[in-house]
């Protein structure tokens, strides 16, 4: 019953938001991310630098770890994976670099393999760069420390 209310207060909102962007009252606020009209060319993107030499802290418990360096020069197709030449044991031992947690290594079967599965074999799909980049909208979000509501 209560979803049902929800949904009919979900298609009125709809329709209400609707009919105001065609009478184009709320038309006039909404503002593209990019900042030009469609017929200009796009503004040049902010230029970051990686942060190195320091660790962000993650937001929350299961968010992959941000890179602490450039990750631009290292090939990552079907043939060559070059972050495993610093991150797969027994390389990283030598390179001194963190080992790749064994999570990465199971199938969807959930069966251990031997080598990187591919569901985690393209890193910068989940571990990015880190610097300090300003949200593109502001929001109210929190990393899981600070955040009181949900504890
Ligand atoms: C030349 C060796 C080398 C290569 C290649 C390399 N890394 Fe690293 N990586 C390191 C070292 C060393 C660290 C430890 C922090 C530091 O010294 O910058 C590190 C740290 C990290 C961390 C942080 C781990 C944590 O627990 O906080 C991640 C994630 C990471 N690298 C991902 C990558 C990805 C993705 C690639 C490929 C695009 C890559 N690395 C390529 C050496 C390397
Ligand atoms: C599907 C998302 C995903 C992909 C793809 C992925 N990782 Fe991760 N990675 C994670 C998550 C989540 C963690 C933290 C939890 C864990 O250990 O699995 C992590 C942890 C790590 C760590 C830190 C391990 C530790 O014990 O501190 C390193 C280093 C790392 N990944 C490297 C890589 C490299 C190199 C690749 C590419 C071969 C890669 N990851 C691909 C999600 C991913």
């Amino acid at each position: 019953m209560k979803t049902k209310i929800k949904a009919i207060a979900l298609a009125l909102a709809l329709a209400l938001g609707l009919s105001f962007t065609a009478l184009g009252v709320v038309a006039a606020e909404v503002q593209a991310l990019r900042h030009s009209g469609a017929a200009e060319p796009d503004q040049a993107p902010g230029i970051y630098k990686v942060t190195e030499g320091a660790k962000l802290e993650r937001a929350y418990r299961q968010q992959p770890p941000l890179v602490p360096h450039p990750t631009d020069k290292y090939e990552i197709d079907v043939k060559v994976n070059q972050c495993l030449r610093c991150h797969e044991w027994p390389y990283s031992d030598q390179e001194k670099a963190p080992k790749i947690s064994d999570l990465h290594y199971i199938d969807r079967n959930g069966v251990r393999q031997d080598t990187v599965n591919g569901n985690r074999y393209f890193c910068k799909q989940c571990h990015v760069p880190q610097n300090d980049a300003k949200p593109l909208v502001e929001n109210k979000f929190q990393a899981a420390t600070t955040n009181t509501n949900i504890r």
